[in-house]
This record gives C-alpha cells, structure tokens and sequence, in this order.
C-alpha cells in the first residue's frame, strides 16, 4: 500500500536541502579563493565602492563611503562567509544566508549577531 502523505515529499525535500547545501559550500569556498588571490595594500576604493582583499590569509574588506576610508573584516561573523561589496547600497553582504553590514562593519540585519570587527587600514593611493 502506497500512502500519500507529508512523507512521500522527504526524498523531494532532501534532495532540495542538498542542492541548496552545495550552492552555500560553492559560494562559501569561492570567497575565500578570490580573497586570496588580491592582497593588501590595494588602491584606495572609489567613492562608494568596496574590495576584498588578503592580509595575512584573512580576508579584509576596503572601502569607501562619505569620503571614509575604512577597513573591517570581510569575514562574516554569523558562519565565516566572506563578504561581498554591494555598491548599490554601499554594505558589505554575505553570500550564504544574507546577513548585511554598514560599511563600518554595523550589523543592519541577517542571522549574524556581532558586527564585523575594523582592522587597521592598509590601502595606499
Ligand atoms: S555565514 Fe554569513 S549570514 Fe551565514
């Protein structure tokens, strides 16, 4: 006998949870990998935008905002994933489950509860 149920869905929804799984693991180690490929010092960002880049192995997020200079950590404090740059809103974004920080590292919302710690400035221009 064939029951129709919530439980004939488990299969669907693991395999869903798994390709959801792999996309977060994809964006979380290709982080880190272009992280690594720029390191510090960069030029000094653009007004309004922001770069990732490696010092000492870690990744640290530039940027410019108001004519402000700053570094954080671009590592993001919820999981560890490394944060991307979005110019349209000048915050630093986690690819993984979408928690959002000001440029001065201030948690704006996400399930990331500490803001990023600032780390000293390393950009030169
Ligand atoms: S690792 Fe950044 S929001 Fe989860």
């Amino acid at each position: 006998m064939i029951r129709l149920g919530t439980r004939l869905t488990v299969p669907a929804d693991l395999a869903r949870g798994a390709v959801e799984g792999g996309k977060v693991a994809a964006a979380a180690t290709t982080g880190w990998v272009e992280a690594e490929g720029r390191r510090v010092p960069v030029p000094r960002p653009g007004e309004g935008e922001g770069v990732v880049a490696n010092r000492g192995g870690r990744p640290v997020g530039i940027s410019t905002v108001d004519g402000v200079t700053r570094a954080v950590s671009a590592v993001c404090t919820h999981l560890g994933g490394v944060l991307d740059w979005n110019d349209a809103e000048c915050t630093w974004d986690c690819p993984l489950h979408a928690s959002r920080f000001a440029a001065d590292g201030t948690r704006i919302e996400g399930p990331a509860l500490r803001d990023l710690p600032e780390v000293p400035q390393t950009s030169d221009r």
